[in-house]
């Protein structure tokens, strides 16, 4: 079964781009609203087949080419024995590693509390009907380790964490080896169960220099990308606010890169080593504003199209609560139905 999103990854052209969301699943969905009406974010979680028909919903009520694993990039301190909890003002930690004397002793991870997740992409792919490709994921341990430190992820305020990291810096890389050994378990898991293609979400890239990136964290990165490129699954990475550091992003590093609404994409093509694909970029506010407005923003994106066939449409970041899920369809439409 052919599918255009994975045409693109495997660098064919197509007719249109692909498009789908980050963050399609949760945040704008009213069918998503009304399960969590009755169960909590941990439920729908960790049911696989709760967690199969909301990674499902986008497909059906936005028409998405991609469905992402409908899970959280802090399931991975929790399999280090961080307790977390989903509260309204966001993830907590029982124990932030700040408070810890020996963070990377408390530390135990156990693969094994991230069975269900492989259950889930099970009932996924075995869905009647479903031919979408799933998209799986990971959260670099740049900004996993944000969380893991600060303990609190209310309003991104990480000033705790980010301090230790300077502080702390030979700590800092030890503790980015540890999250990411088990995330390469976790990712490799993931691609033996059928996902497609696989994203690692660096939402805080941007919140340190980009040299103390690269020298901290990028190996980590690399290794991560390279365990999952040696399986042949495409590789997508999303280093949120790294600005003019894209032009250090080659095909070294991923198959595509996600680019952020900071960067325009013909901006970004220009940086970007041209082995690599492209994802993005439309600022998710946009689609607070009304629909001509909404269609004058996306008319800007044809001539790319034109001059770029590797390149996914996608948001600069992720969906964000309150956009009016009509706005969200209209773009999958437009996309779908405009002469590129
Ligand atoms: O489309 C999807 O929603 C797919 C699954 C997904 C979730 N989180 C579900 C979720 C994905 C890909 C993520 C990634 C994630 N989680 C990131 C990176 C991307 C980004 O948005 O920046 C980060 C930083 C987190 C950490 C996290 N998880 C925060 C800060 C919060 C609270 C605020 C919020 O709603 O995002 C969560 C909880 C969370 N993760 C929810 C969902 C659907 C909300 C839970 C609820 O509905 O009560």
């Amino acid at each position: 079964m052919t599918n255009i999103f994975l045409e693109t990854l495997q660098g064919k052209t197509t007719d249109r781009p692909p498009v789908w969301f980050m963050r399609q699943a949760g945040r704008v969905l009213p069918s998503y609203q009304a399960l969590k009406e009755q169960y909590t974010f941990w439920q729908l979680m960790k049911d696989p087949e709760l967690a199969a028909k909301v990674t499902l919903l986008p497909i059906d009520d936005l028409g998405v080419d991609a469905a992402i694993l409908f899970s959280d990039i802090l399931v991975i301190p929790y399999a280090m024995g961080m307790g977390l909890d989903f509260t309204d003002q966001g993830p907590v930690f029982e124990h932030p590693l700040k408070d810890v004397n020996d963070p990377l002793e408390t530390l135990n991870p156990d693969p094994d509390k991230l069975n269900y997740i492989y259950r889930a992409i099970d009932k996924i792919l075995e869905t009647p009907g479903n031919t979408t490709p799933l998209v799986g994921f990971s959260g670099a341990p740049l900004t996993v380790m944000l969380f893991m430190i600060q303990g609190l992820g209310t309003r991104s305020n990480f000033a705790d964490a980010e301090k230790f990291f300077f502080k702390e810096k030979h700590l800092t890389r030890k503790m980015a080896e540890a999250v990411t050994e088990l995330t390469i378990e976790y990712a490799l898991q993931q691609i033996k169960h059928g996902i497609s293609a696989f994203q690692l979400f660096d939402t805080h890239a941007g919140s340190v220099p980009f040299t103390y990136y690269q020298e901290v964290f990028m190996p980590s990165v690399k290794k991560i990308a390279d365990a999952v490129r040696a399986t042949g699954t495409p590789f997508i990475f999303f280093p949120k606010g790294i600005g003019t550091g894209i032009k250090e992003i080659n095909h070294d590093i991923c198959d595509f890169l996600s680019v952020d609404w900071q960067t325009s994409l013909y901006t970004a093509r220009e940086m970007v080593d041209k082995n690599v694909g492209l994802q993005g970029n439309l600022d998710p506010r946009i689609l607070f504003a009304d629909q001509e407005t909404i269609k004058k923003e996306l008319y800007n994106y044809i001539p790319f199209h034109n001059q770029e066939s590797k390149w996914i449409f996608n948001l600069g970041h992720g969906l964000v609560p309150g956009i009016p899920v009509e706005n969200v369809k209209f773009v999958v439409d437009f996309v779908k139905q405009v002469h590129w």
